[in-house]
């Protein structure tokens, strides 16, 4: 058994050996800086977590951990040209240091070489390790589809459920298959695979609810992106949504007139408004309440307590993180 700092020291080593080709360097240089400017790499430890959950560490968890990270990495050069984000990971991003068409085929090709590392593992399981990551990244851009609908709606429009299920989709079922994956080579069950998936769709909600808070009221300094950004394009976060329930009829009107406002203190006066309706402490419970769910998918997988603490400890890091 690896600790969560272990599992992360295992899988850079590899994955920092790995390169894309040379030529045209217009083309993988862009796809290599992303990848070389950091990153917390939780979703391939948590495919190395899930195998462990089960037996020894197998080298295909790391092939399809190096294909899990590639597709966030690619979800993430396109989801900062979609959000109109200027810094990633503390640098600029991959669309705003090159261009948009060299962020889009950066982000394509690196898509392809995902479906490179899991042509590498064993056949027996391959198939499902295909099927179970195709169903993942299909979701996936349906929350991004969902979430970029949302910007233009009504917040009237959006019901709490709703961002729920959006952040479902475009962020936890990746951190849940990941799991998945892991344990599918470790031979777990398919019970213990299906509460192992809750676990992390479960504790992906509350990782979700964590950026979005961070996005407001997060240190500039330690976050890496920019504080703010969700408001300037009107995002739907359970910020925007809870504080227009939480609020007072003043704070609402001011709420909704600052939708449309595009003035230099937007994000300030958002915030004030905000922090005025207590949102942030009301975050705090929502984050608990989910990874206690999460909590409970993991005690009924039936192995020893030993084998769980690198879970627990991520659940722990991904929910207090300020990056
Ligand atoms: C960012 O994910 C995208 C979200 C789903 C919030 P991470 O916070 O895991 O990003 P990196 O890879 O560590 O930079
Ligand atoms: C990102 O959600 C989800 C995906 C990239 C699929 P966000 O848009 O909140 O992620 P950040 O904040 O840019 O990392
Ligand atoms: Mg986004
Ligand atoms: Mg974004
Ligand atoms: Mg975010």
């Amino acid at each position: 058994m690896h600790s969560f700092q272990e599992l992360i020291a295992q899988f850079e080593q590899q994955f920092s050996q790995w390169q894309f080709p040379g030529e045209p360097a217009t083309l993988y240089e862009p796809a290599g800086y992303i990848l070389g400017i950091g990153g917390k790499r939780i979703r391939p430890v948590l495919t190395l977590m899930g195998n462990e959950l089960f037996d020894e560490l197998h080298p295909d968890s790391f092939q399809v951990g190096n294909a899990i990270e590639l597709f966030h990495n690619f979800s993430l050069i396109h989801d900062d040209i979609m959000d109109k984000a200027p810094l990633r990971r503390g640098m600029p991003t991959v669309h705003v240091k090159y261009n948009e068409s060299t962020a889009l085929l950066a982000g394509d090709v690196m898509l392809i070489y995902v479906y490179q590392f899991l042509n590498k593992v064993q056949q027996r399981y391959q198939q499902k390790l295909i099927a179970v990551f195709n169903k993942a990244a299909i979701e996936v851009c349906e929350g991004q589809q969902l979430d970029m609908d949302f910007e233009k709606k009504d917040p009237a429009q959006v019901q709490y459920a709703d961002y729920v299920h959006m952040i479902g989709l475009k962020t936890s079922v990746l951190l849940a298959s990941s799991l998945q994956l892991g344990a599918i080579i470790g031979g777990g069950s398919e019970g213990h695979q299906a509460h192992l998936y809750e676990f992390g769709k479960n504790i992906g909600i509350a990782f979700q609810i964590q950026d979005d808070y961070l996005d407001a009221f997060g240190d500039p300094e330690k976050f890496g992106k920019q504080v703010g950004g969700d408001i300037l394009v009107n995002k739907k976060t359970f910020l925007l949504l809870k504080a227009l329930e939480m609020c007072n009829g003043v704070q609402q009107q001011e709420l909704r007139r600052l939708l449309t406002y595009t003035g230099h203190d937007k994000v300030d006066r958002t915030l004030q408004v905000f922090h005025d309706c207590k949102v942030d402490e009301w975050a705090q419970q929502e984050k608990e309440r989910y990874t206690q769910q999460a909590f409970n998918h993991l005690e009924a997988i039936a192995v020893v307590s030993g084998r769980k603490k690198a879970l627990l400890e991520v659940a722990d890091f991904l929910l207090h993180r300020q990056h």
